[in-house]
């Protein structure tokens, strides 16, 4: 396993279009990326990531929501000097080869989004509120799954940047230029 550099705007590499995974690739390197790739969300820390992040333009990304453990003891934790519990969350991570998206809800719904390539910028986006995704796991058996909530939005999110786009794309030209700004701003005070 290893961390992996990731991507950030405005990085041209991010604009790639990524192309499929072949049948012929679905071997144990692309099991070695995928789980570099989970290693790498975990660090950052965040809870999805596509190939093109780490700069390859491969039809792959990983998901994982960690979502709360209610039958786990609950973490402790300390930064700032400041000591504080935090529920416990549980690993699940999920990768897609090949998703493609099939009946996406016509209602929308509008989740506050932050992305691993847009550090410290987050922003909400209105996005199809369901939607069944078709894709291969690593052994490159084909699965479909319906999703939902933020399962579905985080899945989305992944699958813009097969396509070159990030969730800045979204916004208006005013807080795209907003957010940019911000985010200079903050890397010129680190
Ligand atoms: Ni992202």
């Amino acid at each position: 396993m290893a961390i992996l550099e990731i991507l950030e705007v405005p990085d041209p590499r991010l604009k790639t279009i990524s192309v499929p995974v072949e049948a012929d690739e679905f071997n144990d390197d692309l099991k070695q990326l995928a789980d570099d790739m989970l290693e790498t969300m975990y660090d950052a820390p965040g809870i999805g990531l596509a190939a093109i992040q780490v700069g390859v333009p491969k039809r792959l990304l990983v998901i994982d929501l960690q979502p709360e453990d209610p039958d786990a003891e609950p973490v402790e934790c300390e930064h700032d000097g400041h000591k504080h519990t935090h529920p416990a969350t549980k690993f699940e991570p999920r990768v897609f080869v090949n998703p493609v998206i099939v009946d996406p809800a016509e209602e929308f719904a509008t989740l506050n989004e932050g992305c691993l390539s847009v550090p410290e910028i987050y922003a909400d986006v209105d996005r199809p509120a369901t939607c069944t995704v078709k894709y291969q796991d690593l052994d490159g058996n084909h699965h479909e799954e319906a999703l939902e909530g933020m399962m579905a939005t985080c899945l989305q999110h992944e699958m813009d940047h097969l396509e070159g786009i990030l969730f800045i794309d979204h916004l208006s030209n005013l807080k795209r230029k907003m957010a940019l700004k911000k985010l200079k701003k903050i890397r010129a005070a680190a």
